[in-house]
């Protein structure tokens, strides 16, 4: 098919969540801390809409069949949102896919800025980028929260629930994060569908989780305003711990966090859906390089984030 001259492009950050992944799902806040790598669009006009991403190429139609691949999906949803024509987009990724950290939302986020820079030549109306991001984000994960989408959008440290969205967050003291590649992730709509299959099973007890996180949450965020990183590293510890009691954890996970933690870590936890993924750590200046070592020693990759 013939690419028109006209192109435009789009990019977004990843993200990490600090503290509240699951719990935001029910309503409690969360703190997400945008990455710098993430995701790369481009666009342009076609005569049929066709989305190139990671080497294999979709073709969202008019209908959408059963058989469906959920990318051609989220691109049709994602192009219907923001009311354009028919787009070739290609789009890809500088941070591993389905580790939590939140590649599919900053593919979502970079194509919405790539075709709305196409094609709303008068400018995009407020919450536009959000809410194509979102319909895109969906088809993967059933019942999104929006903090990855927001976390891509924004970037930097931000404050998010559900109700009220986010909002930016400035922390008294530089955060400073490494991030460890501990193993494929489980998919974030499987995760967030085991944690809603223990809340109807035993909804006491993982409201109790949900509550207990919603305060952490809180009692971060005061930590987070007031340089306190002490502080800030306990509530992610407790965290860690609600999590694995939710059942999201992984002996990997618990491995990786406890070597950071003796290598001098503030406070480590998994971040993100969980089932594997990766894992935070809150550094210093005296302790980051002998967490990077202790991951090193067991062969894991590692990236830097900070806020
Ligand atoms: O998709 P991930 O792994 O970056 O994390 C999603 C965070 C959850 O709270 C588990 C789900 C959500 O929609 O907020």
């Amino acid at each position: 098919m013939a690419e028109r001259e006209r192109t435009a492009s789009g990019r977004a950050g990843g993200k990490v969540i600090l503290l509240g992944e699951h719990a935001v799902v029910y309503g409690s806040p969360a703190i997400a801390l945008g990455l710098t790598l993430g995701a790369e669009a481009r666009a342009h006009e076609a005569s049929v809409s066709t989305l190139e991403l990671g080497g294999a190429e979709h073709l969202p139609g008019p209908e959408s069949p059963a058989d469906e691949a959920d990318a051609a999906r989220a691109f049709r949803a994602l192009l219907s949102a923001l009311g354009a024509g028919a787009t070739g987009a290609r789009a890809k990724l500088s941070i591993p896919a389905g580790a939590g950290l939140g590649a599919s939302a900053a593919l979502g986020v970079a194509l919405a800025r790539a075709v709305a820079a196409l094609w709303c030549a008068h400018g995009v109306e407020h919450g536009a980028i959000a809410r194509a991001a979102l319909a895109w984000e969906n088809v993967f994960h059933g019942n999104a929260s929006g903090l990855d989408t927001a976390a891509a959008e924004h970037g930097g440290c931000l404050w998010f629930t559900r109700a009220r969205g986010p909002s930016a967050l400035t922390s008294a003291a530089p955060l400073q994060l490494l991030v460890a590649l501990v193993e494929p992730g489980a998919s974030t709509r499987t995760m967030v569908e085991k944690v809603a299959t223990l809340r109807r099973a035993e909804p006491v007890r993982v409201e109790h989780c949900t509550s207990a996180i919603a305060e952490l949450v809180e009692r971060a965020r005061e930590a987070i305003l007031l340089g306190r990183l002490g502080d800030l590293g306990a509530s992610m510890n407790e965290n860690h711990e609600l999590l694995r009691a939710l059942g999201v954890s992984t002996p990997g996970l618990d491995r990786a966090r406890g070597v950071a933690l003796e290598a001098g870590a503030l406070g480590s936890k998994l971040t993100g859906a969980g089932g594997g993924g990766c894992v935070i750590a809150l550094v210093e200046d005296g302790s980051a390089a002998a967490v990077r070592t202790a991951w090193e020693r067991l062969g894991l990759g590692w990236l830097e984030a900070k806020g």
